[in-house]
């Protein structure tokens, strides 16, 4: 059988990706041009200038990914893109991309769902048993996906305010913290002997809803009676305390649903899912509870177009191909 070679690209929000996969989850190259420094000025991703970097990056970096996989772009079986949800003007530039590249190479298109991308990164370190439970967990989603079989979603818990990775750029913000501030109050976190209390927002029994800015608010207000008071501020104290507060629910909902919904594998995902403390806490209750658990290795966890490769396989599979006037769709459902 012929193998089969996807040229992945993903532009949703501020990172120009291209990947090429190989059967679906043999990453032979996978680039990533990262746009941090430039939105650290502004203390958060600026869409118009994600647009901008996005289009001078993405023809070399199309170049250079089929380079460095060592094939060539007439051996490629499939052009896949992310085609939402991201922001708009970001989206638009790989889709019109892969457009082009669909066209002039006379390869079919794959337009693949962001979310649907993080979630099959674990495809990319082994197999996915079903059904399973998936903890998404990223700066635009805070989910739980109940997958009955491959490629059926049914979303059961969601955030109502803030996506987990927005509340710790906001609270890694007010401590003092460049963009992105995840990692930051990740490391600060586990180095922290200390730790403040702070609420855990459980909302309804039985629910698998999240909230994250009641959390966002009382570190906030911490923050502000230390400095009205004087008092020393500790902002490591007060990372942990966020950390694990965020960590503790997410963990709780997530073994319960896998619980209730019997499933053979809980998957997490998502630029979160790069959490150290999220990463340990989940292993280690998933241990005590016989609970198979996957979790990508860090690089497939923030934004990549690896992951997309992997997905988008899954309709190549199929011969599941997207027409060409397919159009970048900010708010995608899964
Ligand atoms: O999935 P992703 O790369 O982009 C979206 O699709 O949103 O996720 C980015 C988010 C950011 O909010 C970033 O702060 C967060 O993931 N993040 C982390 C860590 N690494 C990245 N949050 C907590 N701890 C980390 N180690
Ligand atoms: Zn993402």
């Amino acid at each position: 059988e012929q193998p089969c070679y996807i040229l992945a690209i993903e532009t949703s929000c501020d990172e120009t990706a291209v990947a090429i996969v190989k059967d679906g989850h043999e990453v032979m190259s996978n680039l990533i041009a990262s746009q941090i420094e430039t939105h650290k000025a502004f203390g958060g991703v600026v869409p118009e200038v994600a647009s901008r970097k996005h289009v001078e990056n993405i023809t070399l970096m199309l170049d250079e990914a089929v380079a460095a996989s060592g094939i060539t772009m007439s051996d490629l079986s499939a052009i896949a893109v992310t085609q939402g949800p991201g922001l708009v003007g970001a989206l638009l530039v790989g889709v019109v991309a892969a457009k082009s590249l669909s066209v002039a190479l006379a390869k079919p298109l794959i337009g693949t769902h962001h979310i649907a991308g993080h979630i099959y990164a674990n495809r990319l370190v082994g197999e996915i048993h079903y059904p399973c439970m998936v903890l998404v967990v990223s700066g635009g989603h805070t989910e739980l996906v109940y997958m009955k079989q491959e490629g059926q979603f049914e979303v059961i818990g969601r955030t109502r305010d803030d996506a987990v990775g927005e509340a710790y750029d906001k609270v890694a913000r007010s401590l003092g913290f460049p963009y992105p501030g995840g990692p930051h109050v990740d490391k600060m976190a586990l180095e922290s002997e200390e730790s403040i209390v702070l609420p855990r927002a459980w909302l309804e029994p039985g629910s698998y809803d999240f909230s994250f800015s009641g959390l966002k608010s009382a570190v906030l207000n911490v923050i502000n009676q230390r400095k009205m008071r004087g008092d020393e501020m500790n902002p490591a104290a007060i990372a942990r305390g966020f950390q694990e507060s965020v960590v503790e629910v997410l963990v709780t909902k997530a073994i319960r649903a896998v619980k209730a919904y019997d499933v053979k594998q809980l998957l997490l995902c998502g630029g979160v899912a790069a959490n150290r403390g999220l990463r340990a806490e989940l292993s280690r209750q998933c241990d005590k509870e016989g609970i198979d658990l996957s979790i990508p290795p860090f690089d497939y966890c923030t934004d990549n177009a690896a992951m997309i490769g992997a997905a988008a396989y899954l309709k190549w599979r199929e011969q599941y191909f997207t027409s060409l006037d397919m159009k970048a769709d900010p708010q995608l459902s899964l």
